[in-house]
């Protein structure tokens, strides 16, 4: 079962600086005045509840900036805004550009395949396991060249192709976490096919549950739960699977607690690769559009699948996938301390907190003629660090902004979203 979103993860606009000597317990802490990696809290955003939690608050910083909204006590008026440093481009953006189009060109086709192989076994013909293979080997060469791009284009999502395009965000995101973990290419390929075709099974689950807008029924969801083992057969029929994709396919809904699909499966019999793919297929579900809830920000879904990590994939392999993807990842867009806004282009791996950007738009609303690449790491060391956190962040259509197409040198007014 997914995580539950809940209602105080969610950000708000009324953000006040305030000093530690003034924060009272049930305000809510929206953000420090130092990256969170060096202090004990994992993410953003919290609610004093103890004395305890305040003093520790007030022993590693000097000031905050508290949510009154998400506050349950009043929120004393902060100071006016910080002062503005106008960034300047640190590096070329056509380098990210030419990683983005080849990334794009092994993307489609990819999905392509994936279009094919679910409307074929819907038909009852088999699964072309060779070009499988060959699609797999593409995707793990597009991330070895650059993973950032081959992530950032995860991004992209569409409704319409939303099993084709999450099978093919779910096989990009278990191989880069994958090899993040040091599994060399012939693992890769294994857990690539896997992870590929984790939901071939669903060709077998009728279409009217499938795309049902509506909570699932008890009798439907039993039925929506027989996917893994129909995918698991569908494969063993395709011949020459490895053992790891069959694997893959047929327990990625299995869970840490042993309360799991199909086979209740204890934790010991869950791998690395198995867990690497169902983090990666809960993490892209509930961070896209779907007919039955509203897509979660990138950083909002990893801290729910975080808090519930203890019974679904295990802390060790939520924390690793957080350092890989970093705690805003590639794609992400977000809003600064002085109120730009920008796109995550390199979520780093020692600065998960102060990533790459390329800056969208600037700090008085105004469209950027021109996208500047800024690494918040080097100008938080600078003045005016505040200026260079991140504070949030937001979903594109929120701000009427397509990050992709001002990536890829689009004018703002074409990148302006109707
Ligand atoms: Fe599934």
């Amino acid at each position: 079962m997914l995580p539950v979103f809940r209602g105080q993860n969610r950000c708000s606009l009324l953000q006040q600086k305030c000093s530690v000597a003034d924060l009272r317990i049930g305000m809510y802490v929206a953000s420090l005045d130092r990256p969170w990696l060096e202090t004990p809290f994992l993410f953003q955003g919290f609610k004093i509840s103890s004395e305890e939690e305040l003093q520790q608050v007030r022993d590693i910083c000097r000031y905050v900036f508290v949510d009154a909204e998400l506050s349950s006590v009043p929120v004393p008026v902060g100071k006016a805004a910080q002062s503005y440093v106008h960034p300047s481009p640190v590096r070329d953006l056509a380098e990210f550009r030419s990683a983005i189009d080849r990334a794009a060109q092994v993307r489609a086709r990819s999905r392509d395949y994936l279009k094919n192989v679910f409307s074929d076994v819907r038909l009852g013909r088999s699964v072309d396991t060779d070009e499988a293979r060959d699609v797999v080997s593409g995707l793990v060469e597009s991330i070895s060249a650059d993973a950032n791009a081959a992530i950032w284009l995860t991004q992209l999502k569409n409704k319409d192709e939303y099993t084709s395009l999450h099978c093919l965000n779910v096989c990009v995101l278990t191989l880069a976490f994958c090899r993040h973990l040091g599994y060399g290419e012939q693992d890769l390929q294994a857990i690539g096919l896997g992870a590929l075709l984790h939901d071939i099974g669903k060709t077998r689950t009728p279409l009217e549950i499938l795309n049902k807008p509506g909570r699932l029924t008890p009798d439907e969801f039993k039925i929506m739960q027989r996917h893994p083992e129909d995918g698991y057969r569908i494969m063993k029929a395709a011949g020459s699977v490895p053992e790891e994709s069959l694997h893959i396919i047929r327990h990625h809904h299995e869970r840490v607690s042993g309360d799991g699909y199909p086979s209740r499966l204890p934790e010991y019999e869950l791998n690395d690769p198995l867990m690497a793919a169902s983090i990666a297929d809960v993490y892209d579900a509930i961070s896209s559009d779907r007919v039955y809830h509203k897509a979660l920000p990138t950083d909002v879904a990893l801290r729910v699948m975080y808090e519930d990590a203890e019974h679904t994939f295990g802390k060790r392999l939520m924390e690793e996938f957080i350092r890989c993807v970093g705690i805003y990842p590639v794609g992400s867009l977000v809003e600064l301390g002085s109120g730009a806004l920008g796109v995550v282009v390199d979520a780093g791996t020692d600065t998960r907190l102060l990533p790459k950007i390329m800056l969208v738009r600037d700090y008085d609303g105004a469209v950027r003629e021109t996208a500047a690449m800024v690494d918040l790491a080097a100008r938080s060391r600078g003045g005016s660090a505040e200026d260079w956190t991140i504070r949030r962040v937001v979903s594109p259509s929120d701000v009427g902004l397509n990050p992709h197409k001002l990536l890829l040198g689009a004018s703002p007014v074409e990148a302006i979203i109707p």
